[in-house]
């Protein structure tokens, strides 16, 4: 029997239930917010810009702080009039944000050219390639057996299981920590990375030592100016990043920002951010108070303030690099002093000393790059020939006169240590860089969550620094804005994504 009564009870009930789910002490909370800062104009704030813009809606202020200039760690420096990437540099080619970026702001992105590597110890080098592609893998194979290859499926398996991340970033699942991003991807395995080093983990799966401390130092230190004791994770972002078909992008890297600002619609704000402040203010609109942040900063026209709902940091929180300070936060934020590497870029037009590298005859020399493993007497960490961002030509033949060469090194290059890499040169131009976390595992990120509204974007370094990694970070954050604010905890710290999401597809 139908009883009308029961049913509008029922009706009733489940009124009364949503109005309590309203005003569950959260009311402001169904707007969209007004304003949102994000301080850092590099990879990780535009694009953090630009996924904000699309989770967020039209309406939303978005503001974007920069001290310096627009691409932050994707730069360039001028030498003779030609423009050279100085920071991040290559791309690879399952980075599927960058990949994205550049083909929706209609930028192109040239493969990069690959010379002919060596690996030098300091007096001779220990692996050659020539450039005949039979011999240098029959010499490979002879000095390392299946080992190359082995890394290969090795660093493939680990990208496979990383490649995920796009899957659930499509589904708008988002994490509340880096170690949890992890952990969705990889597992106990991925978190276990990050707590043993390249080394560790290599030989643990079997690699040899003459392997690893040739081929896998030389990655290490070209990429991240440090040694195979970098954490495993990073050091595999690392292996991936000597696999083939890297690409970067016409004009310089760094027009993917500008680019993601512009199409973000973001205002940018040229000037230092000097402290953030928890402020409880009335809420005109429905009479309550809301907490907001207040960011404070330096520019040009000396000091402002301005508040905002939502703050995203892209930023490391190093005092060497951000020196932001948290005001009357309960508990207070905690300090991130872990140390960044520093790497000197030397770039240098000239004419390569081949009898420093041991040759006899520099006719013989054909190499336009140098790797290096660890020996004390060394003093670089890697050179090789570069390009300019712009109309890259056949600049890879050292014996076609000078050069461009870029140097990584941990410190800046005397006179006399130029005068032995160069028989002569020109012109110099030198970036100095805090460049990349100083690894040293078991390694812990800091948190994504600073505070109720205030996320971190640079945790994921501690993971791994690559451009790519501040991209998925922005857009995790982005989204990890997007669900605190409209309450959707559900789209949080999933487990068994990728089971579930196998079966809705
Ligand atoms: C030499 C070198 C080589 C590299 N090679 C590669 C590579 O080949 N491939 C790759 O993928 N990655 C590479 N990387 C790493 C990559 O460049 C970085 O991981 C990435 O660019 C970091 O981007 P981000 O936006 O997170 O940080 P950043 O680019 O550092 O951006 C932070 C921004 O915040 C600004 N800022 C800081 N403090 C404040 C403040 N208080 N107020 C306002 N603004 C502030 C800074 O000026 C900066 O512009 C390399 C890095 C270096 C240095
Ligand atoms: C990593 O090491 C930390 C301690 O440094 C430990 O708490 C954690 O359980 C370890 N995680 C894994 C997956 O080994
Ligand atoms: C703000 O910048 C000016 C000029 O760059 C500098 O003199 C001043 O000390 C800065 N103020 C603060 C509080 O950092
Ligand atoms: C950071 O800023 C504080 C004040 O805002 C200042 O006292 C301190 O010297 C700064 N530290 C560095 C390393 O610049
Ligand atoms: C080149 O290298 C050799 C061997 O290390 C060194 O003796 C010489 O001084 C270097 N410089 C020049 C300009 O030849």
């Amino acid at each position: 029997m139908w009883v009308p009564w029961t049913g509008s009870a029922r009706l009733l009930l489940l009124l009364a239930s949503m109005c309590r789910g309203l005003s569950s002490g959260s009311q402001e909370l169904r707007y969209p917010p007004n304003r949102i800062a994000v301080i850092g104009a590099g990879i990780g704030g535009t694009s953090a810009a630009y996924f904000l813009r699309q989770k967020f809606g039209k309406d939303v202020l978005i503001d974007v702080f920069e001290r310096g200039a627009v691409g932050g760690r994707l730069a360039t420096v001028n030498l003779e009039g030609e423009d050279y990437e100085a920071g991040g540099a290559v791309i690879h080619p399952l980075n599927l944000h960058m990949k994205h970026f550049v083909k929706e702001l209609g930028l192109s992105a040239p493969k990069s050219q690959g010379g002919l590597m060596g690996i030098y110890n300091g007096d001779e080098f220990v692996f050659e390639e020539s450039s005949w592609y039979i011999w240098n893998f029959v010499k490979l194979l002879w000095h390392y057996g299946l080992n190359p290859l082995r890394m290969s499926m090795w660093v493939e398996e680990i990208l496979d299981k990383f490649m995920r991340i796009y899957r659930y970033q499509a589904h708008d699942y988002a994490f509340s920590s880096s170690e949890g991003l992890l952990h969705a991807l990889g597992g106990a395995e991925f978190l276990h990375m990050l707590n043993q080093t390249i080394d560790e983990s290599m030989q643990k799966s079997g690699f040899s030592h003459k392997f690893i401390n040739e081929i896998v130092t030389s990655v290490m230190r070209v990429n991240y100016g440090q040694g195979t004791n970098i954490n495993g994770f990073v050091g595999a972002v690392s292996l991936a990043g000597a696999d083939s078909g890297l690409w970067s992008v016409e004009g310089g890297n760094k027009l993917v920002c500008t680019g993601l600002l512009y199409a973000s619609k973001a205002q940018l704000i040229p000037g230092t951010v000097i402290s953030i402040e928890e402020k409880t203010r009335q809420n005109g609109r429905s009479g309550g108070s809301v907490k907001l942040y207040e960011v404070t900063y330096n520019s040009t026209s000396g000091l402002a303030s301005d508040a905002y709902n939502i703050v995203l940091i892209a930023t490391p929180l190093n005092r060497k690099i951000a020196n932001i300070t948290f005001l009357n936060f309960k508990p207070p934020i905690p300090e991130f002093s872990k140390p960044y590497q520093e790497t000197v870029a030397t770039f240098v037009h000239g004419h390569i000393n081949a009898s420093f590298f041991g040759y006899q005859d520099p006719s013989y020399f054909h190499l336009s790059g140098i790797f290096t493993i660890e020996d004390p007497k060394l003093f670089i960490n890697s050179m090789g020939i570069v390009g300019p961002v712009k109309d890259r030509k056949d600049v890879l033949n050292p014996l076609l006169g000078p050069r461009v060469w870029k140097i990584f090194s941990p410190q800046p290059l005397t006179t006399e240590q130029m005068n032995f890499l160069f028989l002569s040169y020109d012109t110099t131009t030198v970036k100095t860089w805090l460049a990349y976390p100083h690894y040293s595992p078991p390694e812990k990120c800091p948190p994504i969550i600073l505070h109720s509204r205030m996320y971190y974007l640079n945790s994921i370094e501690w993971a791994a620094s690559a451009m790519e990694m501040s991209a998925i970070s922005a857009k995790n954050a982005a989204l990890l804005a997007y669900h605190h604010w409209y309450e959707k905890m559900d789209m949080i710290d999933q487990e068994d994504l990728h089971e579930r999401l196998k079966t809705e597809l």
